[in-house]
């Protein structure tokens, strides 16, 4: 009997009945009122069958004009009455069979397309540059501004358990606002709310506390955080375990690890893709060599906190996350793409069919001239980068439409399909 089958409690007394969770993916199947809807369900219906311990939602977010992106699902305190049925059914789907399903909470802070917002806010005023995208240049929060998100955050925790659902993740990873608070490249602010590495995590404690006293202790608060950003100047792996101390004391219980950001696409274990070289940090070879990406910087966190661990990024093999767990380095294991492409692909690991999860993380094949860190094609890198991640919301839009994945579609029909749907969605919002 694999390990990855044991149950495991929670600090707040939850009981996860196995150590698979399946990963945040931003669904973006949403439509112009960004509330949920029946695709939500379909999604859902299908991952709460395939035997994984906690199903994380993609992104909900706290602000419309600060989206992740068009089609994502956004809770706000003046129209939220209009979603609550659906939400519950959605509650309702994924937690089916005894499954846990915590909504992912966020804001998308300086990472908000342009086409959504052409002056997002952001902990100071540092513009993010891509190549081929639109960011706008941020505006810096005031006090405030602050203050209204933390309470943001605890309003769309609130509904998340009134209407079902079973716990929250506070996401602070990838380079959205709660990470770019952390960075010290992004956030330059001389207040209490910049500087020190406690003043950068005061808004997570603030919005972990402010959460607690609404949903009372018996609920899972979870928290996604980066290892680090691989960025020079940016946060660091010293950086990451005192922030998990810190909001270890503020009364989680789970913290999940991932890294990188838009400009350091690391998250998904794009080690040769920098939008920003020159700052690019390296990344040890021992850590490349291992299938989860980030797991030697979870191992380092892990001997500073007691609660559970989550770690994500590049688990593929029974064997890898068997022994990730058995070394102790995490207690549960964080898996997306495969479950993509298979939404089933834990109930068959666990029922023997398989030992390995499908692999369909793929870049179109440029030459190595393209790809080197020096190499003067940054806007075909990016397109690549995150145009291999066209394949992937393909095949979520079809679970959401009842359809099975189909693992014959190319990487570039999925990106030109992807596209011209973002498209049409960017126009419909405005
Ligand atoms: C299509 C897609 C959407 C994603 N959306 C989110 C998201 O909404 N929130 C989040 O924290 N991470 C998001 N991620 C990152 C995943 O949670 C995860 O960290 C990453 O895919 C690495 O895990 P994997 O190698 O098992 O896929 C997304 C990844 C993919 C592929």
């Amino acid at each position: 009997m694999t390990i990855l089958k044991d149950k495991l409690t929670l600090p707040c007394g939850a009981q996860i009945k196995n150590r698979i969770c399946k990963a945040a993916m931003t669904e973006r199947i949403a439509f112009s009122d960004n509330y949920t809807n029946q695709r939500h369900l379909n999604l859902y219906k299908k991952w709460a069958e395939g035997d994984i311990g906690i199903l994380l939602t993609g992104n909900v977010q706290v602000d419309k004009k600060h989206l992740e992106g068009p089609a994502n699902v956004c809770i706000e305190e003046e129209t939220y009455i209009e979603q609550l049925p659906l939400l519950r059914k959605w509650a309702e789907e994924g937690t089916k069979d005894n499954t846990h399903l915590w909504m992912q909470i966020s804001h998308a802070g300086r990472q908000t397309p342009g086409e959504i917002n052409s002056s997002p806010k952001a902990p100071s005023s540092v513009q993010l540059k891509i190549p081929g995208r639109n960011y706008g240049i941020p505006s810096a929060l005031t006090t405030e501004e602050i203050q209204e998100i933390i309470k943001k955050f605890t309003f769309v925790a609130k509904i998340a358990r009134e209407t079902g659902f079973t716990g929250i993740q506070i996401h602070s990873a990838h380079g959205y606002l709660l990470s770019e608070f952390l960075s010290p490249d992004i956030n330059l602010r001389e207040d209490e709310w910049g500087g020190t590495v406690e003043n950068r995590s005061r808004i997570h404690v603030e919005i972990i506390k402010n959460i607690r006293r609404e949903v009372g202790e018996d609920f899972p608060i979870s928290v996604k955080m980066n290892s680090a950003d691989f960025q020079k100047g940016g946060f660091s792996p010293d950086d990451s375990i005192q922030v998990a101390k810190i909001i270890e004391a503020a009364g989680v219980d789970n913290i999940e690890i991932s890294g990188g950001t838009y400009e350091q696409p690391r998250l998904l274990g794009l080690d040769n893709v920098s939008i920003n070289p020159d700052r690019s940090e390296v990344r040890k070879e021992s850590t490349i060599a291992r299938e989860a990406y980030f797991l030697e910087y979870a191992e380092k966190i892990k001997k500073n906190i007691q609660i559970p661990l989550m770690v994500t990024g590049g688990f593929r093999t029974k064997q890898g996350m068997e022994s990730a767990v058995k070394s102790g380095a995490c207690e549960i294991v964080g898996v997306g793409r495969p479950l993509c492409a298979n939404p089933y692909a834990i109930k068959e690991m666990f029922d023997g069919k398989i030992e390995q999860l499908p692999i369909y993380e793929k870049t179109l094949s440029l030459g190595p001239w393209i790809l080197s860190p020096s190499s003067p094609f940054r806007l075909i890198q990016a397109l690549n980068a995150f145009g291999a991640q066209a394949w992937f919301y393909q095949q979520i839009k079809r679970m959401g439409n009842n359809k099975l994945p189909d693992l014959n579609l190319g990487l570039f029909s999925a990106f030109r399909k992807d596209a011209s749907e973002d498209k049409k969605a960017f126009k419909d919002l405005n």
